[in-house]
């Protein structure tokens, strides 16, 4: 039997790695970290507890198909770990959010691979809590999304947090502003280059994708 653990390494700082995160990684016979055209992001946060690990990087091209990607993924996963060995994969946050390891573990599930997930410290946790913003509090709810936010969702939420906003910020802030929110850009989240910008010109003019914008409904 292999096994493999998607393990959440947090959203940049390598102290937000769960003490369950990191025996899993000393312990496994391979690190699977994905493949990046720079330094992995997960892979640095980690980089700390690799030392002498076998890791991989596995490919996912951004113009390749969708499903195909990941088959082929899995299927060198698959190759790397032998019989009875346990692997992990490092994937950025938490590996149920807005993650590649959700795509890839149905794949790896196909091959009899058995899957396992350590939850890891959200991006946008990580932000609000950098922010003193509270996500919710009694009876309000709470929006998360990717690139523009639904405006009829919006309406029935008290604190919104939009994650890859690098598209279409101008757009996204005028959304947030008509529906009464006050918001702030996090920029690489509890890295040593973490930056908070609330000014609207300044928040249009960065384009960096580790970045997120979170806000709340001003008070009436
Ligand atoms: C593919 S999603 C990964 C989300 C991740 N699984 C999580 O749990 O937060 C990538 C997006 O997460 C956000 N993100 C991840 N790490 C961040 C950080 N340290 N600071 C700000 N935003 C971050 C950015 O919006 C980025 O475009």
């Amino acid at each position: 039997m292999k096994r493999v653990h998607g393990i959440g390494v947090g959203p940049g700082n390598g102290e937000y790695i769960t003490v369950k995160g990191y025996k899993l990684i000393k312990q496994a016979d391979v690190v699977f970290i994905p493949k990046s055209s720079t330094e992995s992001f997960a892979g640095k946060i980690a980089k700390d507890y690799l030392e002498g690990k076998k890791v991989i990087e596995l490919d996912f091209p951004m113009d390749g198909s969708g499903r195909e990607k990941y088959a082929r993924a899995a299927a060198v996963l698959d190759k790397e770990l032998k019989e009875g060995e346990s692997g992990v994969f490092l994937t950025l946050g938490d590996p149920m959010v807005y993650s590649t390891f959700c795509y890839l573990m149905e794949e790896l599930t196909k091959l009899g691979i058995v899957v396992e997930t350590v939850p890891g410290v959200t991006s946008f946790l990580a932000a609000a809590n950098r922010v003193k913003m509270p996500i919710a509090l009694k009876e309000e709810s709470f929006y998360l999304c990717d690139g523009e936010p639904d405006e009829k969702v919006l309406r029935s939420a008290d604190t919104v947090c939009i994650l890859k906003t690098y598209k279409n910020k101008e757009k996204i802030l005028d959304i947030l502003e008509k529906h009464g929110f006050e918001y702030v850009y996090v920029k690489r989240c509890t890295c040593e280059d973490e930056q908070l910008l609330s000014a609207r010109d300044e928040i249009i003019k960065d384009t960096d994708y580790m970045s997120l914008i979170i806000g709340r409904r001003k008070l009436a």
